[in-house]
């Protein structure tokens, strides 16, 4: 196997891949010959749908496998549990609206927005009430950020058991917010000289509260409304959610409700019995707030095994709290050789960023691993590299190389090398 380096080897994996083309169209498609050249097309036929139809657009019907997928043995109920991102089908950096995974803990708050209400108080010199138009009239910005929950790949940390990025690395979208920042609306409450702390707190049924240092809260922090230009799906928090760029999902609380200011932390549930890292002393590490540099191959992978021989496009997501991606690996034997992925698309602070690696496979098992390294110089850990400082006692925080064993049939299996 190799990589189109040179300009012949192009020219080759162009032809290639057009060849590739015709001959999987014929060799995928028994019945429908009637549509394939030199014929006419059924839908060149006819007349399409009229304009009106689709109110608001979904996607062709084609793509109905391309949905968030839930795990029922991992959760007792519904309404504290979590769907995935469907992230082997999809591809650039924004997640679309309808397929950002979703995770609460008392299911989705229905919220009237005429009723809506963001109340901040306690050491400011002005306690204040917005409404959403209040929100709406003050200076706004957009932003596009990765969120990621604390727990991603946390069932990974004893070995690999969930057979697809979706459900390993699912609990990931990145989407542009549009809203006020933090600063701006703490500003106008005047913050007190002793603020150490906010606590940030959700009116949905489990009232989740977080805790968050006053120096994040005034750097980049943004109360958001919109998502992706519209406003936020009821699942992600409709009609206003903290954004706090990097950190860990769990304080991006959503159908935000109250900001109170502290001098200390609120040592909630979310971040007492939940959300801290057992260590293998036996002791815990808390407010371990930023998610650390992280990648995935998202396509060959379980859910995207590779169909034919010869060239295919390898491609994942990159992305770090603590900056931007700077460089992605990719290895295809396990970790032993190295080679430089390409970053196509934007790359933003704390955001996803796209990668890709032209491979031409000869049908040789591969053991697919990438690995991210950020603007501070940080460098995603192998999984044994990360147990030796964490042990496996935690859920959360798991950043390790994931590898995908494709076999000769181009399947794709979730495993670990040494
Ligand atoms: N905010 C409230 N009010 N209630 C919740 O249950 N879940 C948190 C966070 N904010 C939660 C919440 C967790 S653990 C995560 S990972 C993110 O929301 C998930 O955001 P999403 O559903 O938009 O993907
Ligand atoms: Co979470």
């Amino acid at each position: 196997m190799k990589t189109p380096t040179d300009r012949s080897t192009r020219r080759r994996f162009l032809a290639g891949v057009a060849g590739f083309t015709a001959a999987s169209a014929a060799g995928a498609r028994a019945g429908g010959a009637e549509n394939l050249p030199p014929n006419v097309p059924a839908w060149t036929r006819q007349l399409g749908d009229g304009v009106g139809l689709r109110a608001y657009g979904n996607p062709s019907k084609y793509e109905k496998e391309v949905i968030r997928r839930t795990v029922p043995w991992l959760t007792a109920t519904p309404e504290s549990s979590v769907s995935f991102t469907p992230l082997h089908a999809l591809d650039g950096i924004i997640t679309p609206n309808g397929l950002c995974f979703e995770r609460h803990h008392g299911g989705v708050a229905e919220i009237d927005p005429d009723d809506y209400r963001l109340m901040l108080h306690g050491l400011v010199e002005k306690p204040l009430i917005f409404t959403l138009d209040d929100l709406k009239r003050l200076p706004r910005v957009n932003k596009i950020y990765f969120l990621e929950c604390a727990a991603n790949s946390g069932m990974e940390w004893r070995g690999a058991q969930l057979n697809g990025c979706q459900y390993t690395h699912g609990m990931v979208h990145c989407v542009q917010y549009t809203g006020v920042s933090l600063k701006v609306l703490l500003a106008q409450a005047g913050v007190k000289a002793n603020a150490k702390w906010i606590m940030a707190e959700g009116g949905d049924a489990a009232a989740m509260n977080r805790s968050i240092p006053i120096e994040k809260a005034l750097d980049d922090c943004m109360v958001a409304y919109r998502m992706n230009g519209e406003m936020l799906r009821p699942e992600q928090g409709y009609p206003a959610r903290l954004v706090v760029p990097g950190w860990e999902g769990n304080v991006w609380v959503k159908w935000l409700r109250r900001l109170k200011v502290g001098d200390q932390p609120w040592f909630t549930r979310e971040e007492t019995a939940k959300y801290t890292d057992l260590l293998e002393n036996g002791r815990a590490r808390q407010f371990t707030f930023v998610m650390d540099a992280k990648s995935v191959i998202t396509s060959p992978s379980p859910q995207a095994p590779l169909k034919q021989k010869g060239f295919n496009v390898i491609s994942g997501l990159a992305w770090s709290g603590r900056g931007r991606v700077k460089h992605v690996d990719i290895s295809l034997d396990g970790g032993r050789n190295w080679r430089t992925a390409r970053i196509d698309g934007p790359v933003f602070d704390k955001a996803c960023v796209r990668f890709y690696s032209e491979l031409d496979w000869n049908g040789e098992p591969l053991l697919l691993q990438s690995r991210a390294m950020d603007e501070t110089g940080y460098v995603q850990p192998g999984k044994d590299a990360l147990r030796k400082i964490r042990g496996v006692n935690s859920i959360y925080h798991n950043n390790g190389i994931q590898t995908w064993a494709v076999k000769p049939n181009g399947e794709v299996e979730n495993v670990e090398v040494g």
